[in-house]
């Protein structure tokens, strides 16, 4: 198949736009900018648009989709009912990063829900997203637009480097202003339950609701056979090919550590350091990586999968992560890391 790459550099590129929604109606798979990452769209109320979806991404089919729409008034015919805490957080964080788990209505198939029945469902701000789903006139079932087990992607380029040749089109709509997956929360049940980290923060979302429930699987590994409440967290994820381990702690410590574990470092093997602005040229390894300031988590998570990228296309072998306190988005910023790191942390 061959894959059509078109730029979209606003939403009113309608010929861009009309072109990937009539692909959408016949049944295929286009990739399309949000704030967050981009995503893999296909029809999200058609059994077979999912099935597709698995196949293109080299995905389990036991890993739910994410239910895409442009309209507050699309959530109502998709879900069983809706909460209270979950009007409260739609009023303060929609449209935006923020993806919400309800009890599934029938219309939405098991196909898409990975045989679930809950069903979730978000309203992304990005208005190239917002025009294409109205165009589309219909949910777009969507996950990440990476091959299964790779960091999200967060440039057009980075969709067209997994998927290309597997997918109808991808809309280049730039670069992803937030660069790490929506937060999600579950309303399914009696109390809401943070199920990943992401830019809507656990401190945002504890002013709007109360202290709410923190799934296991957010800060910690997860045992064997235990399972996470979004089955996506139980799979090796983001991950370069590289080692990546995570060192943390006081800066002094931090870059102390990180040069010894380089030097002790087989020669043959080329090293990398994921680094801060501040911290760049006091490290020995082969290459660099800059994330950005300390100062600045929001433009550390925007830049981190571009970079966990990088360590491919550069041949990195073992980089080292600089790690960060799990507090507002230091807690997404460091769950993303971890699973890259398959947990592997030095606190210094
Ligand atoms: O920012 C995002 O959320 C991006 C953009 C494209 O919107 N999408 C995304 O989708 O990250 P994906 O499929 O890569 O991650 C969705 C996560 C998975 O971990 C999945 O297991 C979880 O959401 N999930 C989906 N439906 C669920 C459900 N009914 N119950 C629990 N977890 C669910
Ligand atoms: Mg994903």
């Amino acid at each position: 198949m061959k894959t059509i790459i078109a730029k979209a550099d606003n939403e009113n590129d309608i010929d861009v736009l009309n072109k990937a929604a009539e692909i959408i109606r016949s049944g295929g798979l286009v990739a399309f900018p949000t704030e967050t990452v981009y995503g893999l769209g296909g029809d999200g109320l058609d059994p077979a648009a999912a099935k597709k979806i698995y196949a293109a991404k080299g995905r389990p089919s036991d890993n739910p989709l994410i239910l895409h729409i442009s309209h507050i008034s699309q959530l109502r015919p998709l879900v069983r009912e809706i909460p209270v805490s979950a009007e409260k957080l739609i009023k303060e964080f929609w449209p935006g990063p923020l993806t919400l788990i309800f009890k599934k209505a029938d219309i939405v198939p098991y196909e898409t829900t990975g045989g679930l029945d809950t069903v979730a469902v978000r309203f992304p701000e990005n208005r190239i997203a917002q025009r294409f789903i109205t165009l589309c006139g219909r949910p777009i079932a969507a996950p990440s637009a990476n091959s299964s087990g790779r960091p999200s992607p967060t440039r057009a380029s980075h969709v067209e480097f997994d998927l290309s040749g597997k997918i109808d089109m991808i809309i280049d709509g730039g670069h992803c202003e937030f660069g790490l997956e929506s937060t999600i929360v579950d309303v399914s049940e009696d109390k809401p339950c943070l199920l990943r980290p992401g830019s809507v923060t656990v401190e945002m979302l504890e002013e709007v609701l109360g202290p709410i429930d923190i799934d296991k699987a957010v800060t910690a590994k997860p045992e064997a056979g235990e399972r996470p409440k979004a089955p996506g967290m139980k799979y090796t994820h983001y991950s370069p090919a590289a080692k990546v381990i995570i060192v943390r702690g006081n800066e002094e410590n931090m870059i102390k550590r990180i040069n010894e574990l380089i030097s002790h470092t087989d020669k043959s093997l080329k090293t990398g350091v994921i680094a801060s602005e501040e911290t760049k040229d006091r490290y020995i390894a082969d290459e660099v990586l800059v994330t950005g300031s300390r100062e600045n988590t929001a433009q550390i998570a925007s830049n981190l999968f571009k970079m966990l990228r990088k360590c491919d296309h550069h041949n990195i072998d073992v980089v080292f992560a600089e790690g960060l306190s799990e507090n507002e988005l230091g807690m997404a910023i460091m769950n993303r890391l971890k699973k890259a790191a398959g947990y592997e942390i030095y606190d210094v």
